[in-house]
């Protein structure tokens, strides 16, 4: 197993300011997804990872939100508040501290509270609001969907500095999977980040940290507050070991840094990965890299699955089955097998798969098939390695 990278002292509460030095789109025209290739420069700190950790990243808001939300408050740009270290300038504190792309519930009901009794004909906005409040699962879909603009502009009620405070959340960090290894790309952190993008109460928005990293900063200019968060089991095995890596979508991250690392270190392990996205045409992210590696032989195989190419969704673990013999062959001489990506369907449907393929290929039941996944290979030989999200 690769060893665990030495700790920093930058962490989560004394995160190092870094320079974003390149942000370039991996997908292409055509694509349904904005998703970009990021390389953090780590500058003097220091910090050093391996394969399978993540960065931390500790976003802000784009000003423009702060600037559509302050007169909506009713107040002004200008106005400064007192925190612990001093006064400080509301427009930046909420630009840097505040979570602002989706509403809090709190707010909401102090909204409600805040709104005048109605007329005795048309339903009122109070009760038009309280409808909402009272009903969980209207509640869950109000907020879903809006941020503090979007209530304010429905029902507006002002707010000082400090009533509005206390009553939005503050920005929390959000994690990406290392997409390089340190020794391929000394001084930096690769990743492959997917920005969340929608358009709902005619207004765009973007999620805090995707958003952030791919459309929020100048490359070279802004500092932007990082630090590593290690993994505590997603670490490369020895160098002759063999590796399946399934990785669709940005679930590739981290097997971009596995491979880039085994290519350095001239491991002599096989390796074997899976990729799958939309289109072929514009979704295969690193595309020309993977082909190099497969024709330099650090990539023994590659297959891909587009899921809409075709008629016919094919994902991953498709190609998982049509190779389903050559597959129970590599795991039972001793290979690897990591998944990264989509926690929800992805990697159960992944999982499952597994299962199918030690029934048909081993000979087992499916109770000692689902026994042979789920504690053999993954907690005995501990061969069987997640990062799902
Ligand atoms: C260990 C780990 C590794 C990860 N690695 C990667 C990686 O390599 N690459 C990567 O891209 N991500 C990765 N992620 C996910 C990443 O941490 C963030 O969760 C992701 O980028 C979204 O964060 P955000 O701040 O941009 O969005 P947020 O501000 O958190 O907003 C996202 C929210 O927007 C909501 N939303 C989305 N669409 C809509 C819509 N149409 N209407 C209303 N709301 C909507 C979503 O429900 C979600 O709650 C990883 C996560 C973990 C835990
Ligand atoms: N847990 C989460 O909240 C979570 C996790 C991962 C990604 N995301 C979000 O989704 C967006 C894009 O993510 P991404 O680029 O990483 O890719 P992705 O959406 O995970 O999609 C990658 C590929 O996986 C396919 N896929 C869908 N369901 C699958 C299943 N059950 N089994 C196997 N493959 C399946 C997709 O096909 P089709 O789309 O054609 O069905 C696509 O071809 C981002 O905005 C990201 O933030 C959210």
């Amino acid at each position: 197993m690769s060893t665990p990278s030495t700790p920093s002292i930058h962490n989560r509460a004394n995160p190092f300011k870094a320079r974003i030095t390149a942000n370039y789109s991996l997908t292409g025209e055509g694509s349904n997804k904005d998703t970009r290739h990021i390389v953090v420069n780590l500058g003097a700190s220091g910090i050093n990872y391996v394969p399978g950790d993540s960065l931390g990243v500790i976003p802000r808001n784009f000003p423009r939100t702060v600037d559509d939300l302050l007169p909506h408050l009713g107040l002004d740009p200008d106005t400064t508040v007192e925190q612990p270290t001093g006064a400080v300038g509301l427009r930046d504190l909420l630009i840097n501290q505040y979570l602002l792309n989706r509403v809090s519930k709190k707010f909401v009901k102090a909204v409600l509270e805040r709104l005048p009794e109605g007329g005795s004909s048309t339903v009122s906005k109070k009760q038009q609001l309280a409808e909402i409040v009272g009903n969980e699962e209207a509640f869950d879909d109000y907020v879903f969907t809006r941020d503090y603009t979007d209530v304010l502009a429905e029902y507006p009620v002002s707010f000082s500095a400090t009533e509005f405070l206390p009553l939005a959340n503050k920005i929390a960090p959000r994690l990406y999977s290392i997409a390089s290894s340190l020794k391929a790309h000394p001084g930096e952190v690769h990743l492959t980040v997917a920005v969340v993008k929608y358009h709902t109460h005619g207004r765009e928005k973007y999620g805090i940290a995707s958003g952030y990293l791919g459309h929020g900063q100048d490359l070279n200019k802004d500092e932007v507050p990082v630090y590593i968060q290690p993994t505590k089991h997603f670490h490369m095995p020895a160098a002759d070991a063999n590796i399946i890596m399934v990785g669709p979508g940005t679930g590739i991250a981290p097997f971009r840094a596995f491979l880039e690392e085994r290519a350095i270190e001239g491991a002599t392990g096989k390796n074997w990965l899976f990729f799958g996205d939309q289109k072929k045409s514009s979704d295969f992210l690193y595309e020309a890299e993977f082909l190099d590696m497969q024709r330099k032989g650090v990539l023994t195989k590659l297959d891909t699955a587009f899921s809409r190419d075709q008629a016919e969704k094919i994902y991953v673990q498709n190609r998982m089955t049509e190779s389903g013999a050559e597959l129970w062959k590599w795991l039972k001489d001793g290979a690897y097998f990591y998944v990264c990506g989509d926690a929800k369907r992805m990697a159960r449907d992944v999982h499952q798969t597994l299962i199918d393929i030690a029934q048909q290929h081993g000979g087992m039941s499916p109770e000692a098939a689902k026994e042979y996944i789920e504690v053999t290979f993954a907690k005995t030989e501990k061969r069987y390695l997640k990062d799902v999200y």
